[in-house]
């Protein structure tokens, strides 16, 4: 393995960092190429840049998603069922191994797949259009604020049939969450975790018995009919999976979005074949997806001793695989820092791979493929507002912009 004193480590290789956030390719592109397997024992794991390496560790079912398989001191053990974190440990099929996790997974996928979600694409274009609709009156806003943010929020919350008036109360509660995730957390951190956590676990328990009473056309009631059918769902889990699903695709779908328009912005040669070939945008949004993927890497631990491009990995370790550095791998991607919406070997890791492969992905892509199609639609002369410079997220797992301000320029008639 590495030199560990001369490579980047722990915390450098997260968003935390400054240089890590704002130019995270310098730090992986010299990393892949000095030490693809890097052990990096800062966080008690061995950290990959390989985007074959991090196919392989994702599709490989011997390694568990379950935190509770490592070892204490190494960092999947740490970060969520270590000392500080979010206790009680409640996972959701993310964090479980079959047979759980095959179980709940078939159980959820019958209420959320590629169908339902093509049937909510006519909501998505009409929330997104009602969101420009209410922008203010003056020439400029922030596109995450005003746009990338509520639009996941409000589409979810309408399949899980949860009321638009907790919309807020939500956003709140998903941000908080959000520091689960995070390896150098604070203690107030933690506490609005906690908060969090049991604020949206009392909400949608409260959500399944009412739906118990009045059943709707939603995925909590079908999850309640579900375990009412007796296919094996207690209401923990009801609860624990409609958490997943309400926290999971917001700041992940915001973060596309956001990068997106960011991206798009910053390379006006690629809007301009955008907006001549509207038939681009699902590719546009695969290239967006592999060049600024919005979760920047996912974590299993060796449950034995298991060899990762050549490197030995003890039991109970972590292998954290890098999804940015992945997408940007010269071995795997011809020029691979070009952004290029025409490109055809688009393939990314951004969804993950293997059993875990994101269940929402199908909605991601909808939610900004129209998002992105509607924003440009109706602002043509739409650009960077050069008096306030975007920022980026410093939230490590996340790799997303917090501000972006944009100009409109003159605005638009209706699209809809
Ligand atoms: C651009 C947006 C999104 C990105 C980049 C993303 C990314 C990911 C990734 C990388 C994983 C795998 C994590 C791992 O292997 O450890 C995952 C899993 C998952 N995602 Fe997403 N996601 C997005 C949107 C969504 C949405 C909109 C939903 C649902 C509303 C969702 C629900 C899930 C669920 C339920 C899993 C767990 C699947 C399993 O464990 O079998 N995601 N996502």
């Amino acid at each position: 393995m590495s030199d560990r004193q001369a490579l980047p480590s722990g915390l450098q290789l997260t968003a935390l960092d400054p240089t890590f956030r704002d130019r995270p390719h310098e730090v992986l592109d010299a990393l892949r190429e000095a030490a693809p397997v890097h052990d990096d024992r800062a966080l008690g794991r061995v950290f990959l840049t390989r985007f074959a390496d991090a196919e392989a560790v994702l599709a490989n079912r011997g390694l568990a998603a379950d935190p509770r398989k490592a070892t204490p001191g190494t960092y999947h053990h740490r970060v969520y069922v270590g000392a500080g974190a979010a206790a009680p440990f409640e996972p959701s099929m993310l964090q479980l191994d079959d047979p759980d996790h095959r179980r709940l997974r078939r159980l959820t996928t019958q209420a959320f797949n590629q169908r339902t979600v093509e049937a909510m694409r006519p909501r998505i274009r009409a929330i997104a259009a009602e969101l420009l609709d209410a922008l203010p009156p003056e020439d400029g806003f922030d596109v995450i604020a005003a746009y990338a943010a509520p639009l996941p929020i409000i589409v979810i919350a309408e399949m899980l049939g949860v009321d638009a008036a907790d919309m807020a109360q939500f956003k709140a509660w998903s941000d908080d969450r959000a520091q689960g995730f995070n390896p150098a957390r604070t203690e107030a951190q933690t506490a609005a975790l906690r908060a969090a956590q049991d604020g949206l676990n009392g909400y949608i328990a409260r959500a399944a018995a009412e739906r118990r009473e009045r059943r709707g056309s939603d995925l909590i009631s079908a999850l309640v009919a579900a375990e009412e059918a007796g296919e094996q769902l207690t209401l923990r889990e009801i609860v624990t999976t409609c958490h997943l699903l309400l926290v999971a695709g917001n700041l992940t779908t915001t973060d596309l979005i956001g990068n997106g328009v960011h991206l798009l912005l910053r390379h006006p040669d690629q809007l301009g074949r955008l907006r001549d070939r509207p038939d681009l945008a699902a590719n546009a949004v695969e290239e967006i997806l592999r060049h600024d993927p919005p979760v920047a890497q996912t974590t299993r631990t060796a449950t034995q001793p298991v060899t990762i491009g050549g490197v030995e990995v003890a039991a109970g370790h972590s292998l954290t695989t890098s999804l940015l550095a992945a997408g940007r791998d010269p071995e795997r991607h011809a020029d691979p820092h070009r952004f290029d919406v025409t490109r055809r070997d688009t393939g990314h890791l951004a969804f993950g791979g293997g059993p875990h492969f994101c269940l929402g992905a199908p909605l991601a892509r909808a939610e900004a493929q129209i998002a992105l199609t509607l924003l440009f639609e109706r602002f043509p002369a739409l650009r960077l507002d050069p008096e306030r410079p975007s920022r980026r997220k410093s939230l490590p797992v996340f790799n997303g912009w917090q501000e972006v301000w944009v100009r409109t320029g003159a605005v638009g008639p209706s699209t809809d």
